[in-house]
Parts: structure tokens; C-alpha cells; sequence
């Protein structure tokens, strides 16, 4: 989703700007802007483009070099993906430049107030709002800070701004909502959505809460808190470098590299000791094992809320807790439910989901405590919760979420197994995963998965079905094929089959049945009979062939961690069929990596 990048210090702008709009891609992007002030000249020159920053270079963008500027990648919300709509927007006497992360949601009263005074818009945005706004609150301020500082006040939802001045070496940028992170180098400064973004410069950071403002200002930087307007004492953390590579390493893709990671970072996930581990134990086993009275419940968006839900499952199935898994966008019915007895257990890649935070913020309010799994350190779920807990992933860049799944439920059958005593055992389990995974991928050229991608990829619609412990990979799994093959793909229950999904099924209806040598095995294999039956194409994800499978894909022994296994099969399917397709697997149309807007 938007990015925002500023930077300031002895190196071209430009050149630091384009590098970091290119770290910040994988949040998904449609448009792009840079703009650079040149102190000489005192103008700004802003150049803004529909599409994908490409090879663009520094030097034919610009004719001039200046060593600050700021950077933005736009995700539409608000008007259409044109230049126009691009960010930076100049102030209408040119003196500034704003670019925002969010989304205004007063928007239409203030632009009909600003029009009512004579201000023209020339985009559609919310943002240029924002922008008037400032020229609006300029009449009266003492100065840039005040008027950004006024302006921002007034602004609802979940925004964060930042502003080029054309003079005085001037960048401010205010939080609410949508992260934004310092980065300090050697004699420069970025200004930034994620830590990621600038971290081949730096690992030195300071955090942004929400109603803080940044101010560097003729080589100084400053943060105020935007409210009270008073300075506040900036802290410097460092980062571990480790987690911050965001290269191919020979791979073609990100996606391929990421599924093929899994082999070492499901383990990395488990990597906590029972010391680590205990106060989200001791609060869980206090609360909400036998005779507590407190709820544990689990949330997250997209393919983290179906790790929520997963992890749910291995709290009720292993640890007899009473877990309940929400999706951090439908939680209105909950609202009023939580209490200060209950654990909410939040699931991230990003750390920065408005959903999930939101989610977050209901919980809190109620005395809820907050258990979290991010991948990203520093983000502001992290920052918010009472027990946190890092995936250790390393950066995920493909925008459709692998590794980031498979860590995340790892570390819930860690929880799930360790509440009752089984630590060592939920460690020996993934680490077996993990190297049942090495021997997979070792030498694999995916001939079969391949020969499936092939032959069903001119199909339309999917179906998959799972029970018990492989539900929530039928959820996943369908759901990681059609964001990148942009196929109709629908995990079921397979209980769900003989209620209403049957009747989708016709002459060659691919149907996918993810099966486990466990108690659900014979119901598995019943549904799949019944889909064949009606001439449904049946294809077998299962540890050994049966006559019912018209396709047999073969899965990776998991034990306790089979339904994490069992959606490696699907990842890779979603992979070699978006490249059968001619999809990028790593930028699917539409969508963003961390939506950081409602
Ligand atoms: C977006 C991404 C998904 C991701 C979800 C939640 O929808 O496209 O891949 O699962 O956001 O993101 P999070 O960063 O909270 O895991």
C-alpha cells in the first residue's frame, strides 16, 4: 500500500529516493512521485508517473542534484490511478509538496469548505485536501510547523503526511495511524513507511507514535508531539540487520525464493525458550485454562487471519483452551465482549494492518491484554502489545504471504503444545517439518505440481475441501491461488460439500481434497468420491494415492504440523500456474502487501 520515503543528508536525493520507493514496492503500488528541492533555485521539482518505477534512473528524471527530497508510492483509494492523482501535490504557489499514506476520511467537508474560500483542486485525491488545508492554516501561522501542525488537527482517519519545503532544508512528517519510522545514518536522515525500506543505509531507528510530528530542519531533527505541540526526547534503537535482506538470491521470483525459505524459517519461528514463552503461558493457563473465565481469541486480516484462525485450533484441539479466532474486520459483535480476563492474540506479517489494529485498539480499550506475532520488527502492533513474539522471517517481499503463514502457525503449535507441558515435543515436531521440508525441495523440479498448473490453468472455477486440522489449509490454499491466478478458487469445509457446494459441481470441476492420516481421513475421501461421482475432476493432497484422486499430489510428513505442511503443495500450485498464466507472481493486480487503510 502507499509508501512514503524522505530523505536528507549528502547523497543525490533522487538516486536514495528512487532505491528506497524500490524497497518499498512490495507493499503494492500503482503510481509513483519524486520531488526535490533545490535550495539553489529555490524550487521544487516533482516528477510523477502512473505504473512501475522500473529502471528508472536519478539523471534522467532530473536535471539538477540536491541532497533532500521526498518519495511516494500511491495505491489509489481515493480517484483513479493517473499523474495527476500521484503524490507528492504542490501547494498552489508551489512552495510545498505533500504526499500521504491514508485516507482523509472528512475529506468531502473540508474540500467543500476549501472551495467555498476559492481553493481549486486539481485531483481527485483526499490528500490534496490535506494540502489546501496547509495553504489555508499558512494565512494565519506563524509558519510551515504550525500550519501542517493545524491543518493535521483537523484532518479524521488514519493518515500520515509528510511535506517538502522548497527552502530552508525543510521535510516534516506527522503519524496517525499509518506507520512512519526515522531512520538515522551516517550524516543523513530517512523518513520512511518501514524500516525495510532504508535498511541498506542504516539499522539505527527511532519510532514514530501516532500524533508525533518529525521536523528536520537545516540539518537538525526534531519530534513533537502534534497535540500539545511540545518537543519531545527522541530514543535511537538498533535493529537486527539480519532480518532485513530483500534480494532474489538467484531465485526468479520472490514468491519461490519465500516458499523454498520455509525450510529453515518454520523452525526459526519456534526458536523462543520456555522462559520466553512463559508469561504468555502462565497469563493463558491463569485466565483461561479449566476454571478461568477469561477468553483467548486470535484475529488478523487476509492470510494472517487465517493463521489466527489455525492458531485457534491448535489452542482448542491440543491445549483444551477456549479459543476463538475473529477476523480483525468483522469484530462490531465483539466489541462489547472482551474484558480484562481475556487474551487477544494478534497475527501479522506487517505489524501494520489498520484492520488488525483497529482490532487491537477495541481490545485494549476493554483491559484485553495483547499477545502478537509480527514478522516485521518495530511496527506498530509490536509497539502496542503486551507479549510480543517475532515470526523471524526475514523480510517477505511477494505480496501473496508464504513463509510469513507457515512461521506464524508453527510458533501456535508451539504455544498450543507448551500450555501442556509439550514444549521439547512441539520444537522436535517443526524442526522434523523443517527438515522433511529440506529433503522436499532439494533437488525438486516440481515436474508434477507443474503438469497440474498446466493442465487445469484454462479452468475457472475451484474448489477445495478440507476438515478438521486441514480447514483452515483449504482456506489458504484457495486463497493464495486466486490472488495470483486470479481464478475463482473456494476453500470449503468438507462438511460444507452435501449443503449447497455440490451443486457447483460439473463434467471436470477440479475439486482438491486436502486429506491427513487422522480421524477425518474416511469423511475425506467419502466427499471426494461423491464430487467424482458427479463427474468432478478430483485431485488428492494426501500422503499416499487412492482410486478416488483422478490427481495425486504428494504431501510433506508433518505429524501435529500437517495441516502447516499441507499448504506448501498449494503455494507452489498458485506459483507455476500464475506463471502459466503470465502473472506476475510477486505483484498481483490490486492488491497491496501491508494495507495500512481500512
Ligand atoms: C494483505 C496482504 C495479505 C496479508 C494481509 C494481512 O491483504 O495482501 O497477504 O495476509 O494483508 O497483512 P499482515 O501484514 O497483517 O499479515
Amino acid at each position: 500500500m502507499c509508501g512514503i520515503f524522505g530523505y536528507a543528508g549528502r547523497d543525490n536525493a533522487a538516486e536514495r529516493i528512487i532505491n528506497g520507493l524500490k524497497r518499498l514496492e512490495y507493499r503494492g503500488y500503482d503510481s509513483w512521485g519524486v520531488a526535490i528541492a533545490d535550495l539553489d533555485s529555490e524550487q521544487i521539482n516533482l516528477v510523477k508517473h502512473t505504473g512501475k518505477i522500473g529502471e528508472v534512473s536519478s539523471e534522467k528524471l532530473f536535471d539538477t542534484t540536491s541532497t533532500i527530497g521526498i518519495g511516494h508510492t500511491r495505491w489509489a483509494t481515493h480517484g483513479g490511478v493517473t499523474d495527476t492523482n500521484a503524490h507528492p501535490h504542490y501547494s498552489t504557489d508551489k512552495s510545498f509538496v505533500l504526499a500521504q499514506n491514508g485516507i482523509v476520511e472528512n475529506y468531502q467537508e473540508l474540500k467543500s469548505e476549501l472551495i467555498s474560500k476559492g481553493y481549486e483542486f486539481i485531483s481527485q485525491t483526499d490528500t490534496e485536501v490535506i494540502v489546501r488545508l496547509v495553504e489555508e492554516e499558512l494565512k494565519t501561522a506563524q509558519d510551515l510547523h504550525e500550519a501542517v501542525r493545524q491543518a493535521f488537527l483537523k484532518l479524521t482517519g488514519r493518515n500520515t503526511i509528510i511535506v517538502l519545503e522548497k527552502k530552508n532544508s525543510h521535510i516534516i512528517a506527522v503519524r496517525n495511524g499509518s506507520p512512519l519510522v526515522i531512520g538515522i545514518g551516517n550524516e543523513e536522515i530517512i523518513i520512511a513507511s518501514d524500516t525495510l525500506s532504508f535498511a541498506d543505509r542504516t539499522n539505527k531507528v527511532i519510532l514514530v507514535e501516532n500524533y508525533q510530528m518529525v521536523e528536520y530542519k537545516n540539518g537538525e531533527t526534531k519530534l513533537f508531539d502534534v497535540k500539545e505541540n511540545a518537543e519531545l526526547k527522541t530514543e535511537i534503537i538498533e535493529l537486527d540487520q539480519a532480518d532485513t535482506k530483500v534480494e532474489k538470491e538467484g531465485f526468479d521470483h520472490f514468491m519461490i525464493k519465500e516458499i523454498v525459505e520455509q525450510r529453515y524459517t518454520i523452525n526459526e519461528a519456534v526458536q523462543y525458550t520456555l522462559d520466553e514463552l512463559n508469561p504468555l503461558l502462565g497469563r493463558i493457563k491463569e485466565k483461561s485454562s479449566k476454571g478461568g473465565q477469561g477468553k483467548v481469541y486470535t484475529v488478523g486480516a487476509g492470510t494472517a487471519g487465517f493463521a489466527a484462525m489455525q492458531i485457534a485450533f491448535f489452542l482448542r484441539k491440543h491445549a483444551n483452551v477456549n479459543a476463538t479466532e475473529l477476523k480483525a474486520y468483522e469484530m462490531e459483535s465483539y466489541k462489547n465482549l472482551f474484558t480484562p480476563e481475556d487474551t487477544l492474540i494478534a497475527v501479522s506479517q506487517s505489524g501494520e494492518t489498520a484492520d488488525t489494529i483497529e482490532a487491537i485498539e477495541f481490545a485494549k480499550e476493554k483491559g484485553t491484554k495483547i499477545a502478537s506475532i509480527v514478522n516485521m520488527l518495530g511496527s506498530t502492533i509490536t509497539r502496542i502489545s503486551d507479549y510480543k513474539y517475532f515470526s523471524r522471517s526475514g523480510a517477505e517481499i511477494c505480496v501473496a504471504s508464504t513463509k510469513a503463514f507457515t512461521a506464524q502457525t508453527a510458533w501456535g503449535l508451539l504455544l498450543a503444545l507448551s500450555l501442556i507441558g509439550k514444549y521439547e515435543e512441539a520444537k522436535k515436531v517443526v524442526k522434523d517439518l523443517s527438515q522433511n521440508l529440506e529433503s522436499f525441495f532439494e533437488g525438486n523440479d516440481f515436474s508434477n505440481i507443474k503438469n497440474l498448473a498446466k493442465k487445469l490453468k484454462d479452468q475457472e472455477h475451484f474448489f477445495v475441501l478440507g476438515k478438521g486440522q486441514n480447514f483452515v489449509a483449504s482456506l489458504e490454499g484457495a486463497l493464495k491461488i486466486k490472488e495470483i491466478t486470479y481464478k475463482h478458487f473456494e476453500g470449503f469445509a468438507a462438511g460444507e460439500l452435501k449443503h449447497g457446494v455440490i451443486a457447483l459441481i460439473d463434467q471436470g470441476t477440479p475439486v482438491f481434497g486436502i486429506i491427513s492420516n487422522d480421524e477425518n481421513k474416511a469423511d475425506m475421501l467419502s466427499a471426494l468420491a461423491e464430487v467424482k461421482a458427479r463427474g468432478g475432476f478430483t485431485i488428492g493432497v494426501a500422503k499416499e494415492n487412492n482410486e478416488l484422486f483422478d490427481f495425486f499430489i504428494e504431501t510433506i510428513e508433518g505429524h501435529e504440523a500437517d495441516s502447516i505442511a499441507n499448504i506448501i503443495p498449494f503455494q507452489l500450485i498458485s506459483y507455476f500456474m500464475a506463471l502459466q498464466l503470465g502473472n506476475s507472481p510477486d505483484k498481483p493486480r490490486n492488491l497491496a502487501k501491508s494495507v495500512t487503510v481500512k
